[in-house]
């Protein structure tokens, strides 16, 4: 029995399940300890022995309903060719693709042997959960990774993309294309490895205009799902488009998701108007209310248990937790979700 696949299936639980995005990472001493073991991060991510410890952890820790694999949606740029790397302390670095000539340099499909270790730790952590712990594998919806590609790092804006986009839309368009070939193939293989749910985390969904929300995000992520589904129809897809506010309810319809991930923004007293009867959401604790904890944590935890009582939600944060939050908190948090 695995509470967050009966919710992810439709079902009301009386408490919901719970994971957190991110819940492997470095508010956590025993990351932080094995995390100085590898060279770089992505070595960490490509060693399925780190990679499966770093997922336990937080299981270990906290017995969450559900443990997501260790890895980062930036595998798949290096898994076309393009060269990243995360600066310590600084977040990720690519070599910037600012022009459609830059594109050429991309490999023409995903090297899978690379990304093979990534499957290693799924079969690795799906043989050493609990039986009522779910699997999940993930990737970067195409708009986000787009993003990164271009930049060549995180920008507060996303404007290299969006540029591009506007200056480039045929090239765009390649690229897009691409990344759906992509991410179907790596979601597919992460089914396979014993994935049995999947995320798309589309981050930056936020700062696309009405129409290039529908290009750029849902049309591409509808066409991943449907990929994925030809494949693998039981495995239950959750989308997180995050910062879309008005739109989920023609992002869902467009996307074809099985759950929806809620951003902190989202109003969870008004959302269900916007979604279909039935349909199962995800989130959305403020990350920043977790830091901070006491009585503000308390209320805004009720607020999530009210208003989302009697449906189908998986109780989770509206974006990453952050590095300073302390553990107490979230094992504050823990209780009160549980009862
Ligand atoms: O959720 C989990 O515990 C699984 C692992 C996971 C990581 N990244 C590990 C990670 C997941 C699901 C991600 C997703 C991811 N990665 C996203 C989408 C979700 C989101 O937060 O919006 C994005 C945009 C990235 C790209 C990325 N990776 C950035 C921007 C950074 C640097 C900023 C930061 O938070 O550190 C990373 C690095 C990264 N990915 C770390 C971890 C644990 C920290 C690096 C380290 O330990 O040195």
């Amino acid at each position: 029995m695995k509470p967050f696949l009966d919710v992810l299936a439709g079902k009301a639980t009386a408490r919901p399940p719970i994971w957190l995005m991110r819940q492997a990472g470095r508010y956590l001493p025993e990351y932080r300890a094995i995390r100085s073991q590898a060279r770089d991060f992505l070595h960490f991510c490509y060693s399925p022995e780190l990679a499966i410890e770093a997922t336990m952890q937080p299981i270990r820790r906290f017995s969450f309903d559900a443990a997501i694999i260790f890895s980062d949606i930036l595998v798949i740029p290096d898994a076309l060719g393009q060269s990243v790397r995360f600066a310590e302390g600084e977040g990720p670095r690519l070599e910037a693709m600012e022009t459609p000539e830059a594109l050429k340099g991309l490999a023409s499909a995903l090297d899978e042997e690379k990304l093979e270790p990534v499957y290693n730790a799924l079969r690795g952590v799906r043989a050493a959960l609990p039986p009522s712990v779910a699997l999940i594998g993930f990737c970067g919806a195409p708009w986000t990774l787009a993003t990164y590609m271009i930049g060549g790092r995180g920008t507060p804006d996303q404007a290299p993309a969006r540029h591009f986009a506007y200056q480039h839309p045929e090239a765009f368009q390649s690229l897009t294309d691409l990344l759906v070939e992509a991410c179907t193939r790596h979601l597919c293989l992460q089914a396979e490895a014993g994935a049995e749910a999947l995320q798309i985390f589309d981050s930056w969904a936020g700062n696309l205009p009405e129409r290039e929300l529908r290009r750029w995000s849902e049309a591409p992520i509808g066409r991943i799902i449907a990929g994925v589904k030809a494949r693998h129809p039981s495995v239950p897809i959750i989308a997180f488009p995050r910062g879309i506010a008005g739109g989920f309810s023609r992002f869902v319809s467009e996307t074809n998701c099985d759950a929806i991930s809620l951003d902190t923004a989202c109003a969870l007293s008004d959302i269900r108007k916007q979604l279909p009867p039935g349909m199962v959401t995800q989130g959305n604790l403020d990350p920043l209310v977790l830091i901070n904890g006491g009585s503000g944590l308390d209320a805004a935890v009720d607020h999530i248990l009210e208003s989302t009582a009697g449906l189908p939600h998986v109780f989770n944060l509206g974006h990453g937790i952050l590095p300073p939050t302390p553990i107490p908190h979230v094992e504050a948090m823990l209780r009160r979700v549980r009862g």
